[in-house]
């Protein structure tokens, strides 16, 4: 229950991978014969399927090794260059944002930039309105990044109307769209660069795309951070990874299929792991409420007392969780996500992140609920913590 971090690959996926490792082994760029075109053909074929699934052209997608080189790519691939046409040097980024964006925005600050860091709302979603009076108070903003959709709390940004307050004061716009897609309505158009992984859809790791869609007849102006043989229209060199970008693709023609009945079937279940995890007494959820705003697979929740370290070695048998994202898994920090959104240190020092996927059933959730349950009632017993809440009351 930790598809937030990866999924697996689809055996389809798999399936349609494999011969480009060994029968089809040519190099995409390779023209002169027909090992090199077919790779090509594949290429193309993937380009085409992962555009389709967030409404973009196929020449707008510039395939990368994943989401951390496309946001990487998005941020220190444009930001200078807008700099150096407009003199804006000025970014706005959701201190709620993934670490990828987050950290290539603090390297830009050591070059100059000044960071405008949003705070999220209570709900881990980002205001509108927020955003509208960051832009407009201070120097001029070169960039945006805000996320189609948080990898811990599963709050759905609404991008549409976040892009169009960017576009209107022409300032470039860039979304991570690596969660959700396929289950939440998004468009490309909404942003002028979209980064997107394909481990996270049931596609490899290792594979991603900067998208760059066509606006009039301009695009983004991103700079290749790799110098190398001009692959990817000049945006980014390094031999396509055939096998991998074809499976990405395959992964997402499926996704587009099969997206809107599982997002169904997966908040179905999300909605029945929160009921009996709710049963739990001194409970607390993060994020949005159920619904449009939030992921179908995503809970995030905390037990007053209860740390989350100790509840994950205490379900290490039964459920594979985590406490955030799984890039922060490493630190013993809360997670910083929840304390953008107001979250005390305490608290957010107990969350438990769920993000269920395709493997996951109806008795898993059982199973898993009762698990939890019950842990967190032996976690109490010991917790001197708890015992002086009751004797509190008793007063
Ligand atoms: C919002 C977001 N951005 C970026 C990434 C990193 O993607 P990748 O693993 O493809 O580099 C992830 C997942 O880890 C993510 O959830």
């Amino acid at each position: 229950m930790d598809h937030h971090a990866t999924t697996p690959v689809d055996p389809r996926v798999v399936e349609a991978m494999l011969p480009y490792f060994t029968e089809h082994f040519g190099n995409a760029a390779s023209r002169s014969h027909a090992f090199g075109r077919t790779a090509r053909k594949a290429v193309d074929r993937a380009r085409a399927q992962v555009a389709t699934l967030v409404g973009a052209a196929p020449d707008d997608v510039v395939f990368t090794s994943g989401a951390t080189e496309a946001d990487n790519l998005a941020l220190k691939g444009t930001a200078p260059r807008i700099r150096e046409r407009t003199g804006a040097s000025r970014l706005v980024i959701p201190r709620t944002e993934h670490k990828a964006v987050v950290d290539s925005a603090r390297r830009l600050a050591r070059e100059g930039f000044e960071v405008t860091w949003l705070d999220g709302e209570t709900d881990g979603r980002i205001a509108p309105a927020a955003l509208e009076a960051a832009l407009d108070a201070g120097p001029p903003v070169a960039l945006v990044s805000v996320m189609l959709c948080n990898n811990e709390v599963g709050a759905v940004n609404d991008v549409a109307a976040l892009g169009a307050l960017c576009r209107a004061r022409g300032v470039l716009f860039h979304c991570a769209a690596t969660q959700g897609l396929g289950y939440l309505p998004f468009e490309a158009s909404w942003a002028a660069l979209v980064s997107l992984s394909a481990h996270k859809l049931y596609g490899p790791k290792g594979a991603g795309a900067l998208v760059v869609p066509k606006r009039g007849a301009t695009r983004a102006p991103v700079v290749a951070e790799l110098d190398g043989g001009g692959h990817e229209r000049g945006m980014r060199a390094g031999t396509l990874a055939v096998p991998l970008l074809g499976g990405f693709g395959a992964a997402a023609a499926i996704q587009a299929a099969e997206g809107p009945a599982e997002g169904q079937r997966l908040a179905a279940l999300r909605d029945d792991l929160g009921r009996r995890l709710g049963q739990a007494e001194a409970h607390h959820v993060f994020g949005p409420p159920a619904g449009p705003a939030r992921h179908p697979g995503n809970l995030n929740l905390a037990f007053d007392a209860v740390r989350s370290e100790a509840l994950m070695v205490a379900l290490d048998d039964v459920v594979a969780v985590s406490s955030g994202a799984a890039c922060s898994s490493a630190s013993i920090e809360p997670s910083y996500v929840l304390r953008a959104m107001g979250v005390d240190r305490e608290r957010a020092a107990g969350s438990l992140r769920f993000g269920l996927g395709r493997g996951t059933s109806a008795s898993d959730v059982e199973r898993v609920a009762a698990a939890v349950l019950s842990a967190v009632d032996a976690l109490r017993k010991r917790s001197p913590e708890w015992r002086l809440r009751g004797e509190a009351l008793d007063w």
